[in-house]
């Protein structure tokens, strides 16, 4: 069932998880997939995804330490309106398929749950700054923080410096999200081997793109 206030003819995909739960490697995996089926999505990701988009993802991610929880919320949807407004919108009107790294369930997730600012009001805070439109299908990698954690590299960013507890918050609000909103969530194993989540996702996903795969690489 679409919840979508929104309609048009092409197809929402979204990517959540917890940090390092090896979301971008399914993203880009799942976009070489399409691909190699003469399927070419707009893959974006989010905070980012837009000009002003990248540039409010580098003052959130490594903006100052005293930045307030509610600063912090308001950037990640004011980059999500414009996101949606000036990129994802009209690629769906226009029929293609959105590729996404992290949308609003994020928010819900991260602000609402893990710094505690009220999963509801974060809700409707965000669908208020995207007109209502919500994903088609969300995949959500779930593992255990204590594992995605081994799998960390580089320098952590702002919300990766928060204690073990915080990711454990992002999980249990993810799997209070994929009960509420069994229509479009389908929650993969993130502790198995990067080959074996992909050929779960593209068996998630063959269904509702059936029209559209090629039959190369069947
Ligand atoms: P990113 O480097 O994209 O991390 P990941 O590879 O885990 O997606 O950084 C995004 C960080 O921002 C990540 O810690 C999750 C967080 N985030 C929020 O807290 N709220 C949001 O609405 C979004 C989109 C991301």
């Amino acid at each position: 069932m679409r919840q979508n206030q929104v309609s048009y003819p092409g197809l929402f995909i979204t990517f959540e998880g917890g940090d390092s739960c090896g979301k971008s490697t399914q993203v880009a995996l799942t976009h070489e997939w399409l691909k190699s089926r003469g399927v070419t999505p707009v893959l974006t990701r989010e905070p980012g995804g837009t000009d002003l988009g990248e540039k409010l993802r580098e003052l959130i991610l490594h903006g100052p330490d005293d930045m307030d929880p509610r600063t912090e919320a308001l950037l990640y949807s004011a980059q999500r309106s414009y996101h949606m407004a000036t990129k994802v919108l009209p690629a769906l009107e226009a029929g293609e398929v959105v590729l996404q790294d992290r949308y609003l369930d994020s928010s819900v997730a991260y602000q609402g749950a893990a710094r505690a600012l009220g999963v509801e009001e974060i809700l409707e805070l965000n669908l208020w700054a995207v007109k209502g439109l919500v994903p088609d299908v969300t995949i959500l990698l779930d593992v255990d923080p204590e594992i995605a954690y081994a799998r960390r590299t580089g320098e952590p960013d702002r919300l990766e410096r928060e204690p073990n507890s915080f990711q454990h918050r992002v999980r249990k609000q993810y799997e209070e999200l994929a009960r509420r909103y069994s229509d479009r969530y389908h929650i993969v194993d993130a502790s198995k081997s990067i080959d074996e989540i992909q050929t779960e996702i593209q068996q998630i996903l063959t269904p509702f793109l059936e029209d559209r795969l090629s039959g190369a690489n069947r």
